[in-house]
């Protein structure tokens, strides 16, 4: 199986806080893998440094065998690797459509370089081809034309994790994807994640732990800026370690839901 990430050794320290703990971390092509934990263990930091938001205080990030540690975000974005935010991000003054189309625009290879090509019929071509993909597996395309500040929280998620698959991930990261949505909106982007997963790899951190335990077939648990515990997802949670982590050392009959 291919590797697609592997981190080694990775450090953040914020002053005297150390927020991800000489973590090592790795996914195979097609994977689909959670990492839960609670609050402030550390978990989006480690997003942030997989993805070169900031730069680790140790360790390396290696992406499809090349080490990437010093690499800036845009430059991981167009070698295929994707995250989102735990709070939404999209330009709430634009269309969906807008959303979609210049972000693609944003990431292309030969953005900064070659005007003539990015503005050329056959690339304009493609990229109206991969947003129309990925607003058609969204299920957003009904609302192409509508602003997306008229749009709930739920259909902004969606319209985020279609701006990500519009860049054609290899790798994408998904902070949070369920977080501030209804049990209906959340329905809807697991039924998305459902079908993404078959042809990506994906990395999910999320707080709720019942909902993704069908969706991942690897769990990770983060605690303290490490992983203490990983395995099948039935496997992790049995664990009297990470049962700990979340509650205390008493019994507790149920994980956050
Ligand atoms: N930019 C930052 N500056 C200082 N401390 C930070 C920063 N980002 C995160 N932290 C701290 O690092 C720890 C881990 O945070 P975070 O990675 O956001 O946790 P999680 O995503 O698991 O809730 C927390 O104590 C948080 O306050
Ligand atoms: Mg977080």
């Amino acid at each position: 199986m291919l590797e697609v990430l592997r981190a080694e050794r990775l450090s953040k320290h914020f002053g005297g806080l150390i927020a991800v703990n000489q973590v090592n971390f790795h996914i195979q092509q097609n994977e689909t893998v959670g990492i839960i934990g609670p609050n402030g263990s550390g978990k989006t930091t480690f997003f942030n440094l997989v993805s070169g938001l900031f730069p680790p205080t140790a360790g390396r990030i290696v992406f499809f065998g090349n080490d990437i540690t010093d690499l800036p975000p845009n430059q991981r974005v167009m070698q295929g690797m994707v995250r989102t935010f735990q709070l939404v991000s999209v330009f709430n003054s634009m269309t969906v459509w807008e959303n979609l189309v210049l972000s693609s625009i944003r990431f292309q290879k030969e953005h900064s370089t070659n005007w003539k090509f990015l503005l050329s019929p056959a690339n304009k071509e493609i990229i109206i081809k991969n947003c129309f993909e990925a607003m058609r597996v969204v299920g957003l395309e009904s609302k192409a034309l509508t602003l997306t500040s008229e749009l709930s929280y739920g259909f902004k998620r969606m319209l985020e994790i279609g701006i990500a698959l519009s860049l054609n991930p290899k790798l994408l990261l998904l902070d949070e994807p369920l977080s501030g949505l209804s049990d209906l909106e959340i329905i809807g982007v697991l039924d998305i994640l459902q079908r993404i997963k078959k042809n990506l790899t994906l990395v999910i951190i999320e707080h709720k732990v019942s909902k993704i335990v069908n969706l991942v077939n690897h769990l990770r648990v983060m605690n303290e800026g490490k992983f203490i515990c990983e395995g099948k997802p039935d496997r992790v949670l049995s664990d009297r370690a990470v049962r700990e982590c979340y509650w205390g050392k008493g019994e507790v009959a149920e994980f956050p839901a």
